[in-house]
């Protein structure tokens, strides 16, 4: 089965779909992007997801010829059409063009807009135990992080640094030396039995796998807050972990090649990633 993409209002092979050169997605950047998980063909909380598109066109002053309704719809079909079960949804949204290169817009652009659906191979469960490893790194990036926009320099410079380090992410700070997330992730760390994380800032993405983190230290009575770590506590975390939507919940073993916990993936990440699986299992169950 060929890898189906959704272009402007119509389905075609990926082969056959195409970006004018002009387009501000390919000019500047000028384009925001969602990546949705699917489960046995389900998306998990693409509602959130799409909530969070439509804050951050809003911010851009990106107005879309969708609701969110029928972005759910389109995704169900390109799900169906893709035939993939464990997949990413790849939904990217740009300005589109409208002549020759300007830095300033002007109302009236006809958006471009692109989902794409790719299977997905899953962290395996023995790299998961076993933890994997960080490094600290200077935050690089902009004042308005809370935007998924696709403007991904840093972060593709910082991740590729940190994967030929094979590592997992990097935990990034700023210059006052207080940790903001990952390059592709969320940051957590348990601090004298607290499970901490960076507040809602534009220093962060308000990321829809931390969400659900959230929700679970809430359930099941685990201390938390969302209050920003320095880098000089960072070592002195008990357990520390990753979440995003590809990894879901990424136990750290190693910071800098500072033992984390144990050294072993912490039980408290572990049990929280049980109960991220169970929430997925129920929210996509059909
Ligand atoms: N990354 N922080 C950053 C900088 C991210 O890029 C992501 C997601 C997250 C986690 O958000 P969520 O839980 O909604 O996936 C946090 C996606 C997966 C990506 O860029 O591919």
């Amino acid at each position: 089965m060929p890898d189906i993409c959704y272009l402007n209002g119509e389905f075609l092979p990926i082969e056959d779909a195409y970006v004018h050169i002009e387009d501000r997605g390919f000019q500047f950047g000028d384009s925001l992007y969602e990546v949705v998980r699917m489960y046995d063909g389900v998306p998990f909380r693409a509602s959130q997801h799409l909530d969070r598109l439509f804050r951050g066109l809003e911010f851009i002053q990106l107005e879309i010829p969708y609701q969110k309704e029928d972005l759910l719809e389109i995704f169900d079909e390109a799900a169906k059409r893709s035939g993939h079960s464990t997949a990413f949804i790849y939904l990217q949204v740009t300005r589109g063009s409208a002549g020759p290169r300007s830095h300033v817009f002007v109302p009236g652009y006809k958006p471009t807009v692109v989902i794409t659906v790719r299977p997905v191979e899953p962290i395996p469960e023995p790299v998961r135990e076993a933890g994997l490893k960080a490094i600290t790194h200077p935050d690089w990036r902009w004042a308005n992080n809370h935007v998924k926009a696709t403007t991904l320099l840093p972060n593709i410079l910082i991740r590729t640094k940190v994967s030929r380090l094979g590592c997992y992410d990097a935990v990034l700070y700023r210059e006052d030396g207080y940790i903001t997330e990952g390059t592709v992730s969320n940051f957590f760390a348990i601090l004298n039995g607290v499970l901490r994380t960076h507040p809602l800032t534009g220093r962060i993405l308000a990321g829809i796998t931390r969400m659900s983190v959230l929700e679970i230290a809430k359930a099941q009575g685990i201390p938390f807050e969302e209050r920003a770590i320095q880098t000089d506590e960072v070592y002195h975390a008990s357990e520390a972990f990753f979440a995003d939507t590809y990894g879901e919940v990424i136990p750290i073993v190693d910071i800098d090649g500072h033992a984390i916990g144990t050294g072993k993936a912490g039980p408290l990440a572990m049990q929280i990633w049980r109960a991220f699986r169970e929430m997925v299992k129920k929210e996509t169950a059909r």
